[in-house]
């Protein structure tokens, strides 16, 4: 962006640390969101440059400490022993963010000694590196909402099947029709999704078109892209031909979330479990990430993955685990403890197997209006995400347990 600049230029915050942000990466993208970065955070200067950790030590050696800098660190076969080095060449209050591609606690763990205020995986999204440098400046951010925006909720299902979009839809329901919040859903699912089918709405190819033009959206084309199930209820889908790859680009999907959370209280997405970098990109745009998994041992086993993904609480996110009996209670289905013992975590809300799913799903109504049992349940979750407090066993629920 700038050239190096010489220090004593460079505007003095007072501690001895300059207001500017310097970034050695790697890969467009990365460099791309750096930018992105330095335009939004008002950095009074930004170097950012194509290199990786030497060329990070190599400027660090010859023009000083900036404020900010971000190193990648991909590819690198000393990572920590080159960030060490970077690290000794910064000051006290230098904000040093790595990013990489390597998966690995343990190197998380490492960078966290030296000093690194945060190892971000690759690749980097905007949310969160904004997020990293606002808890950083000891004003927590809390992920994708600022004042009065709309919390973005991501459901997304261990395997197939789960009952992720029967849950998704009822939801949103309960969040609209009886909490009174206005509720948006987004269906990526965008070649077979079944959300619109399940309100007893009609598909149209809104969501694919928004996704594919973000530099046409604007209210006006999301208003004609969504469909009414009521005045607090809409929805965004698609019906892609099935022989096309409907991939799209995060921007789009940003450009949409960005709008729709400043017209709804709540943005609901279904995510098709489809894993990729893509999966996990939108799993971290959200605050709220719901994973529905069935008492099954391969549930078990996704639901450790899906939980390394979601939930970081620094970065003002929750994750909710919820367990879905799709079949009737068997003596072979994994129980809550062991669930529980495996994901080395508690499972938040279990949903009870409905012997009335089917008739709703093809009856054109939601479960939650015709289950007693799932709208308690409900209930609980609705009161939860408004920050009621809710009882985790109300009678009533153990009375429609035995009703069931
Ligand atoms: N608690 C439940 N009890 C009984 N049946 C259920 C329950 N929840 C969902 N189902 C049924 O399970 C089936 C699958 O549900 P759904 O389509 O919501 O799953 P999904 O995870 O979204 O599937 P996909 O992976 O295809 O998107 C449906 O027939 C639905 O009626
Ligand atoms: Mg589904």
């Amino acid at each position: 962006m700038t050239s190096a600049l010489s220090r004593d230029k460079r505007p003095d915050l007072g501690d001895g640390t300059i207001a500017d942000l310097v970034a050695f990466v790697a890969d467009p993208q990365s460099e791309e969101t750096v930018r992105r970065l330095a335009d939004d955070q008002n950095f009074a200067q930004a170097t950012i440059r194509r290199g990786n950790c030497r060329d990070a030590i190599a400027y660090l050696k010859r023009s000083g400490y900036p404020h900010t800098i971000i190193i990648d660190l991909s590819g690198s076969d000393m990572a920590l022993s080159d960030m060490d080095e970077a690290i000794s060449l910064c000051g006290p209050n230098t904000l040093v963010i790595a990013i990489g591609d390597q998966n690995d606690v343990g190197l998380y763990r490492d960078l966290s000694v030296f000093g690194v205020a945060d190892y971000i995986l690759k690749p980097v999204s905007f949310e969160m590196l904004r997020a990293v440098i606002a808890i950083q400046a000891g004003r927590p951010l809390r992920l994708n909402q600022r004042p009065r925006e709309g919390k973005v909720i991501c459901v997304t299902g261990t395997r197939g099947g789960v009952g992720t979009t029967t849950f998704t839809a009822s939801l949103a329901w309960q969040l609209s029709a009886v909490a009174g919040r206005s509720v948006v859903l987004i269906d990526l699912d965008l070649q077979c999704g079944a959300l619109a089918l399940m309100l007893g709405l009609k598909k149209s190819s809104g969501l694919a078109d928004a996704l594919r033009n973000p530099h046409r959206i604007d209210d006006l084309f999301l208003a004609r892209a969504m469909v009414k199930r009521s005045d607090k209820l809409m929805i965004l889908s698609a019906e892609e031909p099935l022989e096309d790859d409907p991939a799209f680009d995060l921007a789009g999907l940003d450009a949409v979330l960005r709008l729709l959370q400043q017209r709804f209280h709540y943005v609901l997405i279904d995510l098709p479990r489809r894993p990729g970098v893509l999966y996990r990109q939108v799993l971290e745009r959200a605050a709220i990430q719901m994973v529905i998994a069935t008492p099954t041992l391969a549930a078990v086993r996704d639901t450790l993955r899906i939980s390394r993904l979601v939930g970081r609480e620094d970065l003002g996110q929750r994750a909710m685990m919820v367990v879905n009996h799709v079949c009737p209670a068997d003596r072979g289905e994994i129980s809550r403890h062991e669930f529980e013992k495996t994901i080395d975590r508690r499972i938040d809300y279990e949903i009870g197997f409905s012997r009335v799913a089917t008739a709703s799903e093809n009856g054109g109504e939601l479960l939650v209006q015709r289950d007693p049992a799932f709208a308690v349940v409900l209930d609980q979750m609705v009161n939860d995400l408004l920050g009621r407090s809710s009882c985790p066993e109300p009678k009533a629920q153990r009375f429609l347990r035995w009703w069931r």
